[in-house]
C-alpha cells in the first residue's frame, strides 16, 4: 500500500438534504476507508463539499422562490451539519462558490486553453427571447420524438427513458417563458474527447481491476466512441469563462465541479495552516493515490471526462480508482428527492438519536456495491435487535461484567493457555489481516460480516469456556478466560472504528483503552493490547433494543410522504365535450336550504334531506354520509339540479340532487352562495 492518499467523496448539489442513498451510495464507504487508511497509519486527505453552480441548483431556486445562492447557502450550511453530527470524517467540507474555487476552476480552464487543447466551435442552440437567455437542456419541454410524450426534457425523455438532444424534441418550448425558443449562433470550448480518445482508452484499459460495474461502464462509453464536449455554456449562474468577450458564458458543471477536489484541497490547508503551500503533494505527487467515491450516476464524469480535464492540463496525477457503488433503494421503491420517497439523514439523527453507527451498520451490510440494494425499517431493526444488539453487545457487555464481577474490574493476567485458547488467539491474529484486505479492495461488506465474526468469536470463547461455571473451582482459570475474552474486545474496538466510530469510542471507553493513534492498526491481533492489571471501566450497553414501534413511526412516515405525493402530483379530471347552451340552458339549478337531514336506516353512505326548494318542501337524497353528518347540514343552502327525473334510492323516492365539488384529496365541499340568497333562487 501507499503512504498517501487523495480520497474524495462526491460534491453533492446543494439543491437538497442528504439521504440514505447518498450515504450508502457515496459517503459511508468513503468513511470506512478513509478511518481504515488512518488507523494504518497512512496520510490522507479526505475531501468533500457542495456542488453550487449548475442548472440543478437554478432550478431548485425557481421552485423555492430564492435566489441561487440562498439555496446554496441553506443546504451548504444543512449538509455540513448532518454530516459531521454523522460522523464522516472529512478533513475539510467545502463549497465550489469559494473564492479559491473560482480562481482554481479559471486558472485551470486558462492553462488548457494556452495549451490549445480546446477546440472552439460555433453552434446553433435554443434561446428564449422573453427570458433573453440561452436554454439550459432541463429548461426546454418538447414531444418525445420517440414514444410522442409531450414533456420529454432537452435532454431526456423520461417517459422512455431515450438521451435526447434539445434539437430533436418537437414543439420545443421553454420552461422559464412558455415560448417558443429560437435557434441562436453561439460560441463555446470544447474539449476534443475524440481526439485523445487513444489517451483515455489507454488510461482506462490499464485499470482492469477496477470494479467490474465501473469499468464496463467506462468501456461501453468508449465503444460507442467520445464526442467533444462543451467546457463552456451560455448560462448565467455559474464561474465565468475567463476569456474576453464571454458575457452569459460560464464553465460547465461537470468542467468546474471536479476541479472543485483540488481546490478543496487548498481551502482546508488555507484553514489548517494560512497557506494552501504544499497542496501540490496531494495530487501532483506520483507517489499519492487519487481515489473518488462517487455513486453510479458520476462514473462517466469521474472515468472519463475529469481524468481527460486533467490530461489536458498535464501536470496532475490521475485518479487510481473510482469504486462507485450502484443504488441502494429504499422499501421497494427507487429512493426519490421530489417525491419524497426517502430518509433524510437530518430527520434521522433527529428522530432516531445516538443511533448514527445502527445506521452506519445496516447501510454497510446492504451496500450496493455489485448490484442495486434495498433499505428496509424491517430489516433496520432486525439487524440492530439479532445483530448489534443480540451478537456484539452482548458479547462486549458479558466481557466486561464478568471482569468487573470475577476480577475486580482489572485485567487479570493469563495463566497456563489450554489448546482451546490457543486456537481462538491465533483465529484473533488473523483478523485483521481479513479485514484489511476486504477494505483495501472496497468490499466493505466483506469487511464488515468479518469484523462481526470476531464478535461471533468472543462469544463462543465465553460459551464454551464458561467463567460462570468453573468460578466455582478455579477462580486461576477464570484470570486467563477473563483475559483472553478482554484482548478480544480490545481488538474488536479497533478493528470497529472504520465502520463503527461511535461505538469503538465507547467500547475503548469501557476497556480503558486508548487507541486512537495513527497507526494503530498495527496492534491489531496482538493479545496484549490491554496490560494486566490495568482497570476496566464501568459497563453499559453499547446498542439497545428497537422497538416495533419506532418502526411503525417510520413506515408510516413513508406511507404519508407518498400519499401527500400523490396528492400533489394528482391532475384535475379531463374536460367532457363540449355542450351547446341550449343543452346547459335544460338544466334548473337552485339554491335550496336544508331544514331537515338525517341518516338513511341500513345505510352508511345515504343522507336524506327536507329542502326548501321556494315552492314547496321535496326531499333529495345524497351519498355523503362519510363526509358530513345531519346535523351539520341542517340550515345550510345548497346548490341543486332542480328538474333532475325522481330517482328511487334504497326504496325511498329522490326529488334533485345536491352539488358538490371534489378536492384533490377526495374530500367534498359544498357549493354555497356567498351570501344567503331567498330559497328557490336560480343559477344561470
Ligand atoms: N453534483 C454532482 C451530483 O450531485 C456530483 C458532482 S461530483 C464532482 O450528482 F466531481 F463533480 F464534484
Ligand atoms: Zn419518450
Amino acid at each position: 500500500m501507499s503512504k498517501r492518499y487523495t480520497v474524495t467523496a462526491a460534491l453533492i448539489y446543494a439543491n437538497g438534504p442528504i439521504h440514505i442513498g447518498h450515504l450508502a451510495g457515496c459517503y459511508v464507504p468513503a468513511d470506512i476507508y478513509v478511518r481504515y487508511l488512518r488507523a494504518k497509519g497512512a496520510e490522507v486527505a479526505f475531501v468533500s463539499g457542495t456542488d453550487e453552480h449548475g442548472v440543478p441548483i437554478t432550478i431548485r431556486a425557481k421552485k423555492e422562490g430564492l435566489t441561487p445562492q440562498a439555496v446554496v447557502d441553506k443546504y451548504y450550511t444543512q449538509i455540513k451539519q448532518s454530516f459531521a453530527d454523522f460522523g464522516i470524517s472529512f478533513d475539510v467540507y467545502s463549497r465550489t462558490s469559494l473564492p479559491v474555487h473560482h480562481e482554481t476552476s479559471q486558472a485551470f480552464f486558462k492553462t488548457i486553453y494556452d495549451k490549445d487543447g480546446f477546440v472552439e466551435e460555433t453552434s446553433e442552440q435554443y434561446y428564449d427571447e422573453v427570458a433573453q437567455q440561452f436554454l439550459a437542456d432541463r429548461y426546454i419541454i418538447g414531444t418525445c420524438p420517440v414514444c410522442a410524450n409531450p414533456n420529454a426534457y432537452g435532454d431526456q425523455c423520461e417517459r422512455c427513458g431515450t438521451a435526447l438532444s434539445p434539437l430533436e424534441l418537437k414543439e420545443p418550448h421553454s420552461t422559464l417563458s412558455g415560448s417558443k425558443p429560437v435557434l441562436k449562433s453561439t460560441k463555446n470550448w470544447y474539449l476534443p474527447l475524440d481526439r485523445m480518445q487513444p489517451e483515455i482508452d489507454k488510461y482506462v484499459g490499464s485499470h482492469t481491476e477496477w470494479k467490474t460495474n465501473v469499468f464496463g461502464q467506462c468501456q461501453s462509453w468508449l465503444k460507442e466512441g467520445l464526442r467533444p464536449r462543451a467546457m463552456t455554456r451560455d448560462l448565467d449562474w455559474g464561474i465565468k469563462v475567463p476569456l474576453p468577450d464571454t458575457d452569459g458564458k460560464v464553465l460547465y458543471v461537470w468542467f468546474e465541479a471536479p476541479i472543485g477536489y483540488i481546490s478543496a484541497t487548498k481551502d482546508w490547508l488555507i484553514q489548517k495552516n494560512g497557506t494552501d503551500a504544499g497542496w501540490e503533494t496531494w495530487w501532483k505527487d506520483q507517489d499519492t493515490e487519487l481515489v473518488h467515491f462517487i455513486g453510479k450516476d458520476n462514473i462517466v464524469f469521474h472515468c472519463i471526462i475529469f481524468p481527460a480535464t486533467l490530461m489536458a492540463e498535464g501536470s496532475y496525477i490521475l485518479p487510481s480508482n473510482v469504486p462507485a457503488n450502484e443504488f441502494m433503494n429504499l422499501e421497494g421503491d427507487k429512493i426519490s428527492t421530489s417525491r419524497n420517497w426517502a430518509v433524510w439523514l437530518h430527520e434521522y439523527l433527529e428522530e432516531l438519536p445516538g443511533k448514527q453507527d445502527v445506521l452506519r451498520y445496516v447501510l454497510t451490510a446492504n451496500a450496493p456495491e455489485t448490484k442495486d440494494s434495498e433499505f428496509t425499517w424491517k430489516d433496520f431493526q432486525t439487524r440492530n435487535n439479532s445483530e448489534l444488539v443480540a451478537i456484539y453487545g452482548n458479547f462486549v457487555n458479558r466481557a466486561v461484567v464478568l471482569t468487573h464481577k470475577y476480577c475486580d474490574g482489572k485485567v487479570p493476567a493469563r495463566g497456563e493457555l489450554t489448546e482451546f485458547d490457543q486456537e481462538t488467539l491465533a483465529s484473533l491474529a488473523d483478523f485483521p489481516a481479513k479485514i484489511a484486505e476486504a477494505v483495501e479492495n472496497y468490499r466493505f461488506r466483506e469487511g464488515l460480516a468479518l469484523l462481526m465474526d470476531l464478535a461471533r468469536l468472543g462469544n463462543k470463547y465465553l460459551a464454551e469456556t464458561q467463567p460462570w461455571q468453573v468460578i466455582k473451582t478455579d477462580a486461576e482459570r477464570v484470570n486467563t478466560i477473563m483475559n483472553i475474552a478482554l484482548q478480544i474486545a480490545a481488538n474488536l474496538s479497533i478493528v470497529s472504528e472504520p465502520f463503527l466510530p461511535f461505538t469503538a469510542e465507547k467500547l475503548q471507553q469501557q476497556l480503558g483503552l486508548n487507541a486512537n493513534d495513527k497507526g494503530v492498526w498495527q496492534s491489531a491481533g496482538r493479545a496484549d493490547l490491554l496490560p494486566d492489571g490495568a482497570v476496566i471501566g464501568e459497563a453499559f450497553l453499547l446498542f439497545e433494543k428497537i422497538e416495533d414501534s419506532v418502526i411503525e413511526k417510520q413506515i408510516q412516515k413513508l406511507h404519508d410522504a407518498k400519499k401527500m405525493n400523490e396528492l400533489a402530483t394528482k391532475s384535475v379530471p379531463a374536460l367532457k365535450p363540449t355542450v351547446q347552451f341550449d343543452d346547459f340552458s335544460k338544466l334548473d339549478l337552485r339554491i335550496g336550504t336544508i331544514l331537515e337531514a338525517e341518516k338513511v336506516p341500513k345505510s352508511d353512505k345515504l343522507l336524506k334531506f327536507l329542502v326548501d326548494d321556494g315552492f314547496e318542501k321535496r326531499t333529495i337524497l345524497s351519498g355523503i354520509a362519510k363526509h358530513f353528518t345531519p346535523e351539520e347540514m341542517i340550515g345550510r343552502q345548497v346548490t341543486f339540479i332542480a328538474n333532475l327525473a325522481p330517482r328511487k334510492i334504497m326504496g325511498q323516492e329522490s326529488n334533485g340532487m345536491i352539488l358538490m365539488a371534489e378536492d384533490r384529496d377526495g374530500s367534498l365541499s359544498l357549493l354555497q352562495p356567498h351570501k344567503e340568497v331567498w330559497a328557490g333562487a336560480s343559477i344561470s
